[in-house]
């Protein structure tokens, strides 16, 4: 892919790039909607994403050629740097634009570019395929600052904060609420292992994944939209946050309380407000739980937790959706079944399960077979393969 992104590159604009960047999608694992109430997730990069291929123009014209499945019209743009406030609303080029005003920001001076953009992430499946290209864009840009200004870039720019800036894409110039997770994961990501992330304070523990698992991935193809719902949930969290507060100031968010404080306060807190905490607040205790199984090796075990976020996600997040629960409950009946959730912002996208390795072929094509028995529909799995996290390279 990355030598296709280049020739793709050398035919579109007459000859070779002179930066390549590649950022990964994500699964998250464990940790649902905790990343914006300051708390805990175990996700994974997958060695799936996005591949960038840029070189830097004269004048403050960017030129971005597309080549991704399931885009098919559509895939050139062309956008002065001196009027990036110019919107097109669901446009993927808001993806490249909102990194760029974030960089501005942030007092660095972006270059005028070509680029040529393809992916191996399924487009609105729940794995990120937006924040897989800003991460790739932030590297690649970053890598042309650095090379025409002044600007240390890579020495001044954490990973945490590139994450940022892709956040700040999403948040300011895409307009979806969203929290870090996504970004964090793709710049995260080590091959073979799982990322646990703490939000408050933003540290990241690399865990080994078990090597004789798989992470099958399914499809619903049910598109979700992250920002009505989204938006929603996140304030009821802020709500019942809120409560806690102004009992106890050192209260800030979810992540500060326990299972025990919230079932003592459920009087006081709104149905939802109490059933959005729920989920948070169990998920919460079930990555930190289930950090120490991996650890121990007790992945059955660990599997069990995946199943009981799933179903927390139906009964208190109300983040599911029937595709999504035929998908788990499919899984869970199936030979080698580990455990199996919702994987992301929830109301469609994909389901992630955890399959003894040996068996996981089998498995994902008898999912596919009883989810088309159940509902009709049909799914689209993958056997996903955890990976590093973003990088760049001059060509
Ligand atoms: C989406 C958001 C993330 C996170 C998850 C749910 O993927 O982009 O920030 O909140 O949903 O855990």
């Amino acid at each position: 892919m990355k030598e296709k992104v280049i020739n793709f590159f050398t035919e579109r604009f007459g000859s070779k790039p002179e930066v390549f960047a590649f950022a990964p999608g994500r699964l998250e694992i464990l940790g649902n909607h905790t990343d914006y109430n300051e708390g805990f997730v175990l996700s994974t990069a997958v060695n799936l994403g996005t591949y960038f291929a840029c070189r830097k123009v004269d004048g403050d014209v960017c030129s971005v050629t597309l080549d991704v499945e399931g885009l098919n019209d559509d895939r050139e743009r062309q956008f002065s740097l001196s009027n990036l406030d110019e919107k097109q609303p669901k446009d993927w080029a808001n993806y490249i634009k909102g990194v760029i005003v974030e960089l501005q920001k942030r007092g660095y001076t972006v270059p005028a570019f070509e680029a040529t953009i393809m992916s191996s992430v399924p487009l609105s499946a729940g794995m990120s395929s937006s924040a897989s290209l800003e991460m790739a864009v932030c590297f690649a840009v970053g890598k042309l600052i650095e090379t025409y200004t002044d600007a240390d870039v890579f020495a001044k720019i954490s990973k945490a904060e590139w994450a940022k800036i892709g956040q700040g894409c999403e948040n300011n110039y895409v307009g979806a609420n969203t929290g870090l997770l996504d970004q964090f994961s793709s710049v995260m990501g080590k091959e073979d292992h799982l990322v646990f992330s703490d939000f408050r304070t933003l540290d990241v523990q690399n865990i080994p994944l078990p090597h004789n698992l798989a992470m099958v991935i399914a499809n619903t193809f049910v598109k979700h939209d992250l920002t009505e719902e989204y938006g929603e949930r996140r304030e009821s969290c802020e709500k019942a946050a809120e409560f806690f507060n102004s009992n106890d100031s050192s209260k800030t968010h979810l992540r500060d309380v326990s299972d025990v404080e919230l079932e003592s306060a459920k009087a006081d807190l709104s149905e939802t407000a109490y059933k959005r905490a729920k989920h948070v607040v169990g998920e919460d205790e079930r990555v930190i739980e289930g950090n120490e199984l991996l650890k121990a090796g007790k992945i059955a075990e660990f599997g069990k937790l995946m199943n009981e976020s799933h179903d927390s996600s139906i009964n208190y997040f109300e983040n599911s959706c029937p595709e999504l629960d035929a998908l788990v409950e499919a899984g869970t009946s199936l030979d080698g079944h580990i455990g199996a959730r919702l994987s992301g912002g929830g109301f469609g996208g994909i389901s992630v399960h955890f399959v003894e390795k040996d068996k996981a072929e089998t498995y994902a094509s008898e999912l596919e077979k009883l989810y088309k028995e159940k509902t009709g529909k049909d799914t689209e799995t993958i056997i996903c393969v955890s990976g590093d996290g973003a990088y760049v390279e001059t060509v």
